[in-house]
């Protein structure tokens, strides 16, 4: 397996493919992507967070005179210092280095970069709000809990990439590692030993950043930049090979088997279907649930399914 290290972005993965701009790479289940970014937070209690400072009033000042002028700067709302992990299609998950825990975990995909990276070729972050977006569903949120002061002591990646968090409680040492589950959302957590399984629930599901991608006029083309700014590469390849999901090669017009039903065939209905509701069917030797809901409007539905109609001419 190629190991690869953009040390500058902080980013190691030893998946094939380099992140890029706009997809959603994954990492797989022995060999995770791990990022250390802004991430959002999809909803925790502050309780959890009691070792991350409060943010305090920032007048704005002109850079010019130097001079405070009216106003304060707002602030964003993700979390620093955390490290996203994923592990494929069947879990990510964010350990903070704060806290020393895991905040929360989600399955189907993984960041979402564009607001912080800005777009492939030209680059350019958002000047606010550029922390990463979930994309997939979330299915477990850390509690609060009574622990001792926590202190990181950094990972360990020697276990074949997966990270052994090292961290204190109070005096007390401990190393973490959470995997992927036996169950669709559920995952392992290690600690110091000690292996716990827990299965969560749907919280809530992520889509990444609104692109708004302002489509005109619903052609093939237009579905072939719908089909890039939102990463379907990453799970589904157009040339015909294998990945995490069918390749869309060839799909249109082909009689599909589909798990525990009769085959269908793939028209424009069954493709628009697979888009909007991707668990309502599942093709054969795939694992359901591992598609992320996108809430894609009418013209990118209908350009995305003439641009899949157009890979089987
Ligand atoms: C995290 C991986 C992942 C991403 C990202 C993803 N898909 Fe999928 N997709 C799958 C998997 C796995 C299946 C097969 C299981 C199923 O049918 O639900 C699938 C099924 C499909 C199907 C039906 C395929 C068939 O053979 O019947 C279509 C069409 C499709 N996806 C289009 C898209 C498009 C368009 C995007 C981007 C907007 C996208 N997918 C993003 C994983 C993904």
């Amino acid at each position: 397996m190629r190991m690869l290290l953009l040390s500058l972005l902080g980013i190691t993965t030893s998946f094939g493919d380099p992140l890029t701009f706009n997809t959603t790479p994954l990492g797989e289940k022995g060999g995770p992507i791990i990022l250390r970014t802004f991430v959002p937070d999809p909803g925790l209690d502050p309780a959890v967070l009691t070792n991350h400072g409060k943010a305090f009033k920032s007048p704005k000042y002109n850079a010019g005179s130097g001079k405070d002028v009216k106003g304060e700067y707002k602030m964003m709302k993700v979390i620093p210092a955390a490290i996203a992990v994923n592990h494929g299609p069947a879990l990510s998950y964010v350990w903070d280095t704060t806290e020393c825990r895991l905040l929360y975990a989600w399955q189907g995909g993984f960041l979402d970069l564009y607001p912080y990276w800005g777009e492939e070729g030209r680059g350019g972050r958002r000047s606010f709000d550029y922390g990463s977006r979930l994309i997939g569903n979330l299915f477990y949120l850390a509690q609060p809990e009574k622990r001792a002061k926590p202190r990181f002591l950094g990972y360990d990646l020697s276990k074949s990439g997966v990270p052994t968090f090292c961290f204190q409680l109070g005096d007390q040492e401990f190393t973490e590692v959470i995997l992927p589950g036996d169950e669709p959302l559920s995952f392992k957590i290690i600690t110091d030993a000690k292996e716990k399984t827990i299965e969560g629930k749907l919280i809530s599901k992520h889509q990444g950043f609104d692109r708004n991608l302002k489509i005109k006029s619903v052609s093939a083309t237009a579905g072939e930049q719908v089909f890039g700014a939102y990463g379907c590469i990453a799970c589904h390849s157009v040339d015909g090979s294998k990945g995490h999901g069918p390749s869309l090669k060839g799909l249109a017009g082909s009689t599909r088997p589909i798990e525990g039903g009769d085959p269908v065939l793939a028209d424009s209905s069954y493709l628009k279907e697979s888009l909007k509701v991707p668990n309502a069917k599942t093709a054969k030797g795939f694992p359901p649930g591992y598609m992320p809901p996108y809430q894609l409007q009418d013209k990118e539905i209908d350009s995305l399914v003439l641009y899949i109609q157009s890979l089987s001419k």
